[in-house]
This record gives structure tokens, C-alpha cells and sequence, in this order.
């Protein structure tokens, strides 16, 4: 059996890591080897950026910055995590990758996409997700989802931030439709997880 890189995207709260989870569980239950993870996966060099990235002392760090050092903890992810995981023909699960950056950084904040997809491209050496489960919905319902201390800390030119990331990750995907799963996750966790079902059995060539 061959391996399988399939990644869940979308804005805060839409329900990723809960899809994650159940996908998880499910080809879990199907005797399938699977590996869920989450940039930066783990890795001591990942960890160690991680940690400079969410440092609140770090609050100059320019969007240049942020955007070299996602890229370079994806680089370690993506060669000592994801690249073994699915020589060894299994499945790879993760919440989050590239378009994250591309969304995030570039549709939301303004930087170049061109230059970030270029640095994301030597991060990755080329590695593509085979499919990315893109959950989209309204921004005010996602952010809704979220815990309220979190939601509370919003301000309204964070809804247009959002907005323009969600409108980032549709653009992403309707570019590159074969890659892609939209869903409109304004709906029940089981009927997102069927629909999650039927396209990863195809991917998967269980069906
Ligand atoms: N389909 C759904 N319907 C209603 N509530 C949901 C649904 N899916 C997830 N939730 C709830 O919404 C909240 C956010 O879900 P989750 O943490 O999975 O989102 P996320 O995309 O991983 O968010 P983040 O980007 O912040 O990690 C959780 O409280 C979760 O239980
Ligand atoms: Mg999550």
C-alpha cells in the first residue's frame, strides 16, 4: 500500500484538529498506519523555532521574519517527519502546511506570494499534499466557535484579516481543484467527517 499525505486547512475554529481527529481514528479502526501530525511536528529544531516564533518578547519580529521561520521549521518537518512516514507507506495527517503560509502571510498580511511560494517550494523540496480537505465557512461563525477568551481578544480589523485569508484559501484551492476538498463546515461533525470519508477512500484507492 502506498502512502498518503493528506492535510486539513482553513481559518481558526472552521474544525480542523476535530476532523483530524476523527479521519484519525477512522482509517485508524481500518488497520491503516497512520501518523497524525502538526507542524512543526515535533523535531527539536522545530520545537526550537516554534518557541521563538510564540515568544511575547519577540514582538518586533517582522512579517519577512515570521514567514523564513514557518518555512524553515517545515523544512525539518517536512524531511524527518513527513518524507519517512510515507516511504514507510503510510498515511500522514497534519494540521496545517504550506498553504497556511500562503494564506496567512501572503492573502492575509500582503506579503509577496510569488517569493513565499518559492521559499515554501526549497522548504518542501517540492513535496505536495495529495489532497488538502480545505474547511471553509463564514468568518463571524468560525471565530464564533473558538473558546471565549480567545474570541474576546478579536478586534474588527481582525474579521478583515480573516476575511482575507478565507478569501486566500478559496483562491488556493479552486487554482489546483484536483488537490482539493472544499466543505462547507458549517455543519454537523459527522456529516463533515462522511464527506472526509468518501473523498480519502478515493485518494487512498480503497474504493
Ligand atoms: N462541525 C462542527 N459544528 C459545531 N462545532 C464544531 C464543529 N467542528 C468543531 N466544532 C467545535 O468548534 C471548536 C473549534 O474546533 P477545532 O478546534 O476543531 O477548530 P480548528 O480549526 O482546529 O481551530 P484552530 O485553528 O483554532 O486550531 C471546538 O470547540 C469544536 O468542538
Ligand atoms: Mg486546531
Amino acid at each position: 500500500m502506498r502512502g498518503a499525505f493528506i492535510v486539513f486547512e482553513g481559518i481558526d475554529g472552521v474544525g480542523k484538529t476535530t476532523q483530524l481527529f476523527t479521519l484519525f481514528h477512522e482509517l485508524r479502526g481500518r488497520s491503516r498506519k497512520v501518523v497524525l501530525t502538526r507542524e512543526p511536528g515535533g523535531t527539536p529544531v522545530g520545537e526550537a523555532i516554534r518557541r521563538v516564533l510564540l515568544d511575547a518578547e519577540n514582538q518586533e519580529m517582522t512579517p519577512e521574519t515570521e514567514a523564513l521561520l514557518y518555512a524553515a521549521a517545515r523544512a525539518q518537518f517536512v524531511s524527518k517527519v513527513v518524507r519517512p512516514t510515507l516511504e514507510r507507506g503510510e498515511v500522514v495527517l497534519s494540521d496545517r502546511f504550506v498553504d497556511s503560509s500562503l494564506a496567512y502571510q501572503g492573502y492575509g498580511r500582503g506579503l509577496d506570494l510569488e517569493k513565499l511560494a518559492q521559499v515554501n517550494m526549497l522548504a518542501t523540496g517540492g513535496l505536495r499534499p495529495d489532497l488538502t480537505i480545505l474547511l471553509d465557512m463564514p468568518v463571524v461563525t468560525a471565530l464564533g466557535r473558538l473558546e471565549v477568551g480567545r474570541r474576546d481578544r478579536l478586534e474588527l480589523e481582525d474579521t478583515d484579516f480573516y476575511d482575507r485569508v478565507r478569501r486566500g484559501y478559496r483562491r488556493l484551492a479552486s487554482a489546483d481543484p484536483g488537490r482539493y476538498l472544499v466543505l462547507d463546515a458549517d455543519r454537523e461533525v459527522e456529516v463533515l467527517a462522511a464527506a472526509v470519508m468518501e473523498r480519502v477512500e478515493v485518494v487512498l484507492g480503497l474504493v
